[in-house]
């Protein structure tokens, strides 16, 4: 596994960053095998991402060649404020000049988060490349992910079933505030070619710099171990790293 930490100077620059290091991993595992699998993480971060991407900087994107999924779904309807696919539907989706060659965003209108993290299995068993399948696990050629105050990423929450989940591609993670989600688990996480960590602003700073010392190993996010993972933060998420002088 390789890790590597990468400081931008504020969250515009993170995004264009990380837009870049998106659109450089899909051109090559298109030139290498013809399409790329991707995993869109949630939250508020990932927003000026996304809305970098339709910026014409980045027209050459080859959306065409992409299956497009997500690590963790809020359990709500699609149309809800809360909703990880509303916010790429209308950040990045809805403005694409190419769509995607596929999306398959996590189905949350069934009665409960259990039905829809077994049917988001079963779409992903179904459609994802089967030659990228290896020892049971789907290997992402990229996952985005974010990273909460208390260490979580996706919806993978620290003392959590779906943190321990061994054999299941998704699970229901749920979240301190007992709202349920649909969340990739960890044996998918590391299965990745690719984990970018997409982190902004001053609050995260402490959690960075005690995963990035070594120090956090038990939170979520330090768990993440898939082959080559990347840290993308901004200056602020930066800060007690570089006075504890482990990164950047
Ligand atoms: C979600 C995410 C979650 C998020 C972190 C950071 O659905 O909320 O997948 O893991 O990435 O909580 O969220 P922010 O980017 O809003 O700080």
């Amino acid at each position: 596994m390789n890790v590597e930490f990468r400081s931008s100077v504020n969250s515009d620059e993170l995004a264009v960053a990380a837009a870049k290091l998106v659109q450089e991993a899909a051109l090559a595992a298109i030139t290498e095998k013809g399409c790329f699998t991707l995993a869109l993480s949630g939250g508020r971060t990932p927003k000026k991402m996304f809305e970098q991407l339709v910026q014409p900087q980045f027209s050459n994107f080859p959306w065409q060649s992409v299956l497009l999924f997500w690590g963790d779904e809020r359990f709500v309807p699609p149309e809800h404020a809360e909703s990880n696919y509303r916010m790429a539907r209308v950040s990045l989706l809805d403005a694409l000049p190419v769509a995607p060659q596929a999306v398959y965003p996590v189905d949350t209108m069934y009665s409960s988060a259990v039905e829809a993290a077994e049917a988001y299995e079963t779409t992903m068993r179904h459609v994802f490349p089967s030659e990228a399948v290896q020892n049971g696990w789907p290997c992402f050629d990229c996952i985005l992910l974010g990273l909460g105050t208390d260490g979580h990423t996706a919806s993978l929450f620290p003392g959590t079933a779906a943190l321990e989940e061994g054999f299941r591609w998704a699970s229901v993670g749920h979240a301190p505030d007992g709202s349920q989600r649909v969340t990739l688990t960890l044996p998918v996480l590391n299965a990745a070619k690719l984990a970018v960590f997409l982190v902004s602003g001053h609050e995260k700073a402490e959690i960075v710099s005690t995963i990035a010392t070594g120090s956090g190993e038990d939170f979520p996010a330090a768990k993440v171990q898939a082959e080559n993972v990347i840290w993308l933060l901004d200056s602020a998420a930066a800060t007690a790293c570089r006075l504890a002088g482990v990164c950047l």
